[in-house]
């Protein structure tokens, strides 16, 4: 992702868009996220991780000690934190929230778990979508989340929806995790994966689901490299990164 701010662009008359779209959605541990980061450098567009939104905003609402139950108050939080993304395209960006690297607490579990619950406030993910547009910029962006396909670019032209096994998901998390040296029980991991998938294929607002009109990608068993393979084709080489 090239640095950018949270605020600024105004989505309606910003110069880009027009972009091609590139949507990647899936339940966390998919691999969206490196595949999403690997794809957009591959091809040279920008990259939006929108679930790092939505844990930052989960983060500056806890930071403000606001019950995070109050979909009103949580909005409003939404509306005025500062969300900012530093890095090269190459590797994990760092995220700076009201001005604090907030990076390392946002991979927290615990930080997943409090962006699922908010993320299901439609008012919360109202305040967030004009921002989650305003990335769409020349010469093209790849989106990961959630609702990239169904909700926020709809008219993009390529989709895919990346899944794995709930099991594979919580060992790619756990290895993750443990480099990070952060060491959690796999068994409460699976726990917590599964009930965040659950909530949030619930809810009534935005679900997790792919669009009707997504390539399905089952990465089980499946390296990442095959995988940043297959999206990059859906992707005509006239589009790509000389
Ligand atoms: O992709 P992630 O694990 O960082 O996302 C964290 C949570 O944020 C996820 O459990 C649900 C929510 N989310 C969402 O509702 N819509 C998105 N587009 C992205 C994330």
């Amino acid at each position: 992702m090239s640095p950018s701010t949270s605020r600024g662009r105004d989505p309606a008359t910003a110069a880009g868009a027009t972009a091609p779209v590139l949507t990647i959605d899936g339940p966390s541990g998919s691999g969206k996220g490196t595949v999403s980061r690997m794809v957009a450098h591959a091809l040279g567009w920008h990259y939006l991780d929108s679930g790092a939104l939505y844990r930052a905003v989960g983060l500056a609402a806890a930071w403000e000690q606001i019950d995070l139950s109050d979909a009103e108050a949580v909005a409003a939080c939404a509306s005025r934190t500062v969300i900012r993304f530093d890095g090269d395209g190459e590797g994990e960006p760092k995220v700076w929230v009201n001005g604090k690297d907030a990076t390392h607490q946002l991979r927290m579990e615990t930080a997943g778990a409090a962006a699922s619950a908010i993320a299901a406030h439609p008012p919360v993910r109202s305040a967030l979508t004009d921002l989650q547009r305003s990335f769409r910029t020349d010469p093209g962006l790849v989106a990961d989340g959630r609702d990239m396909g169904t909700v926020i670019f709809p008219e993009a032209p390529f989709k895919v929806f990346l899944t794995a096994s709930a099991e594979e998901r919580a060992h790619r998390r756990h290895k993750q995790l443990k480099e990070k040296g952060v060491s959690v029980n796999f068994d409460s991991l699976l726990h917590e994966i599964s009930a965040r998938d659950e909530r949030d294929a619930s809810r009534a607002v935005a679900p997790l689901k792919p669009a009707s009109d997504a390539l399905f990608l089952d990465s089980t068993g499946r390296s990442i490299g095959e995988v940043v393979q297959h999206v990059l084709a859906l992707v005509p080489e006239s589009m790509r990164r000389p």
